[in-house]
């Protein structure tokens, strides 16, 4: 009897679970580990369904007209990814239902989209975020762009853009942060931060991804797209780094460049995209192809076709294949020819699934749907927007302080091509910003001077082409004015993806322009708006004084405004230098030594750039003393404390970012003159100073790496260096 009893309590038993089993797989429970989900869905799902997880279609086109998106295929209930331009999170909703309810596993979609520097709300371009070398604000706007991203249906963003660059020729030099590794790793952890939050299963967060992973501003002569001849020990010390920061900081996942990396594209370049990434840094996540770099492999001639271009990705280390079709054409093929592993297969998919999983896709693949009004726009955000662009804003040159502008003047000529735009301002890269949205410079002019000084227009000139009939106009402006202020700048696709250029001059028109303005024999103050350095050798000298204001964003009007009345004090220095010329790059602060540092420099321009990396001007001044060390002599293992009193010594508060640097005289292989390897800013108000101290970690700080990858900390003698000033100290055996 007990037996019977037994059996039946069994049977019924192993019926509940199985029913259970039917009703609710282990994959969708969200109670379950996250890896034991995976296995189950993966032991679920059909050749088919995995291969097609490795896809990401274009739903429309991103913002780069250069890729002009496939038209918008009948989308697949069982595509991996899709590449989202639309705003509306009610599409997405519809979209994701098909997959949640028209396939058999109901494997949500993971969307994505270049948020790149905002959303709706345009901040900044991201070269210009890190001459604030603000990162908490930084990390506010990449938390403010992630929830008006989720709010209009978006997973996951190809951001942020880590490409170090040193080529201003180079269009992409507006997306990255600069010529400086650990600066760029600085404000990739702010940006995975704020992007991600604290959990990526949380409303308003999306996913990450580091890109162009790598090397890719190295395309030789800044031309897109071009090969790049990167050292290993460059690769190392320079480019990666900040993605090694990125993965630290929880990144979900990576983008692959274009470029060639000495040989081996990026795209399809084992070591970097596994050994270096998955193996040795531990990535869990996956690895995205950029657009059509899969297929390219052709063009660069590692692949003889595509099957064959989308075998050397797929075993190289790339996961999801965006928009070629390479994968989803070529890859069961491949498996059933046997060149690819259904063991390699599940390890890509599994990556894609943990991510998606960590998103919490499966238990709410929908997202909320809010009225716009509630979703973009909102005041916070644009405050956010506008402290951030003032704080991006670097004075170059600032002659008889002819900033701010003086309470006297009661007249101003306000001139240029760029003084009311409202498209060019916002950069590449834009997202879903609205020119409608934007408040122009001139706006922000007319709100900040109201009552105070009349505003005399004049356009001038386009931003090219020779029409020179603007000019009398802009100086009849300028001469019943006070003081002349002159807008110009680049046109938004002058930079950005595709946009390399010859030279980083502006159009010969502008400088023409501000030539003829000199008739009015009045101050000039020449505010340019760029993705890029420019080249200045001729128009420095002919302004009194140099606003460089990047491209602000939607708030354009009242920062631009804030920094020429004084309300903002200009905090920005510069994350790239501004070369003399384009004939001098490439040309970056933290170069190695000549042999013969003083000669080999070009005879017809000066030896030094026009304006280097940490150059930014205040209305305020700083007094920088008491640089001290709390030991002139260290063991490897020992720290150091490194700190300066800054004072503000003038009569108007403002912020203050100190940037630390270290050099190694002498070491096993040749050490940049100097390395930047702390910075921090904060606010001191008008005759009051501040402590800024640099903790020195010996093998973090003062170590060199080699082409392995290796870290090498040497014994000798090193210094700190702040505020141009050295302090010696040695690191002991
Ligand atoms: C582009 C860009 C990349 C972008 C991708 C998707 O070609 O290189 O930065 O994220 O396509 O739009």
């Amino acid at each position: 009897m007990k037996r019977n009893i037994l059996t039946i309590i069994l049977l019924v038993t192993c019926n509940i679970s199985s029913f259970s089993q039917t009703r609710q797989p282990l994959y969708k429970d969200k109670n379950a580990p996250i890896e034991d989900r995976i296995e189950n869905l993966l032991g679920l799902m059909t050749l088919d369904e995995k291969i097609k997880q490795m896809n990401q279609w274009t739903y429309g086109q991103n913002a780069n007209p250069n890729n002009i998106g496939d038209k918008m295929k009948a989308v697949s209930p069982l595509i991996g990814s899709l590449l989202y331009r639309s705003t509306h999170p009610e599409y997405r909703n519809q979209i994701q239902k098909k997959a949640m309810e028209e396939s058999r596993l109901g494997i949500p979609i993971i969307f994505g989209f270049d948020c790149i520097h905002g959303y709706r709300t345009i901040f900044p371009i991201s070269l210009a975020q890190a001459c604030s070398w603000n990162t908490d604000l930084v990390k506010k706007s990449c938390e403010i762009s992630a929830k008006e991203s989720w709010l209009s249906g978006l997973d996951w963003t190809f951001s942020p853009m880590l490409d170090v660059a040193r080529d201003a020729r180079w269009g992409r030099v507006s997306e990255g942060y600069g010529e400086d590794s650990y600066a760029t790793s600085q404000f990739a952890i702010a940006a995975v931060n704020g992007y991600q939050g604290a959990n990526l299963a949380d409303k308003y967060t999306i996913a990450a991804c580091l890109k162009h992973y790598v090397g890719y501003s190295l395309s030789e002569g800044g031309r897109d797209y071009h090969y790049s001849d990167v050292s290993m020990q460059t690769l190392w010390e320079t480019f990666l780094p900040p993605f090694e920061a990125g993965i630290k900081a929880g990144a979900a996942t990576v983008m692959s460049g274009f470029n060639d990396i000495s040989g081996v594209p990026a795209s399809a370049n084992h070591y970097t995209l596994t050994e270096i990434l998955k193996e040795k840094w531990n990535h869990d996540g996956f690895v995205i192809s950029d657009w059509g770099s899969v297929r390219n492999l052709v063009e660069q001639g590692v692949a003889k076709d595509k099957k064959e271009a989308g075998m050397k990705s797929f075993l190289a280390g790339v996961e999801m294949d965006m928009v070629d079709d390479v994968y989803v054409d070529y890859l069961p093929e491949l498996v059933a020819e046997g060149k690819i592993s259904m063991t390699a297969i599940d390890e890509a998919v599994r990556r894609i699934l943990r991510v998606k999983m960590q998103l919490g896709l499966f238990e709410n693949p929908y997202v909320d749907v809010v009225s716009e009004e509630n979703r973009y726009l909102l005041p916070e955000y644009l405050e956010v927007a506008e402290q951030l662009a003032s704080e991006s804003m670097v004075l170059l040159k600032n002659d008889n302080q002819t900033l701010p502008i003086s309470s006297k003047y009661k007249n101003l000529a306000i001139i240029g091509p760029m003084a009311k735009d409202s498209i060019n301002i916002m950069g590449s890269w834009e997202g879903m910003g609205r020119p409608e949205d934007v408040e122009t410079i001139y706006e922000g002019l007319e709100k900040e001077f109201k009552n105070k000084a009349d505003l005399h227009y004049a356009k001038g000139c386009d931003f090219d082409g020779d029409d020179r009939n603007g000019f009398s106009e802009a100086l009849k402006a300028a001469e019943k004015s006070d003081v002349v202020i002159v807008f110009l700048g680049e046109k938004k696709n002058w930079s950005g993806e595709n946009g390399s250029r010859s030279s980083i001059a502006l159009p010969k028109i502008q400088e023409d322009l501000v030539e003829e303005l000199l008739k009015a024999k009045k101050p000039i103050i020449l505010v340019l708006s760029s993705g890029r350095p420019l080249e200045l050798i001729r128009l420095n000298k002919l302004a009194d004084a140099v606003v460089e204001i990047w491209q602000p964003g939607t708030m354009a009007g009242s920062a631009v405004a804030g920094i020429l009345s004084g309300r903002h004090n200009p905090s920005g220095k510069l994350s790239i230098t501004f070369p003399q010329s384009t004939g001098q790059i490439p040309i970056y602060y933290n170069m190695r030594e000549s042999a013969r540092p003083t000669l080999g420099h070009y005879q017809d321009i000066p030896r030094d750039p026009l304006y280097w990396f940490g150059h930014g001007l205040s209305y305020t001044t700083y007094e920088y003393s008491n640089i001290k060390l709390s030991s002139t002599q260290i063991k490897r293992s020992e720290t150091l404390t490194a700190e300066v009193e800054v004072t503000n010594s003038g009569d108007i508060d403002g912020k203050e970012a100190v940037l630390w640097f270290i050099k190694d005289p002498v070491a096993t292989i040749s050490r940049p003159m100097k390395e930047l390897q702390f910075f921090d800013k904060k606010f001191i108000k008008a005759g009051e100073k501040a402590i800024y101290r640099f903790e020195i970690d010996p093998m973090r700080d003062l170590s060199y790496v080699d082409s392995f990858g290796k870290k090498h900390l040497e014994a000798g003698d090193y210094f700190v260096i702040v505020n141009e000033q050295k302090i010696s100290f040695q690191i002991i055996d």
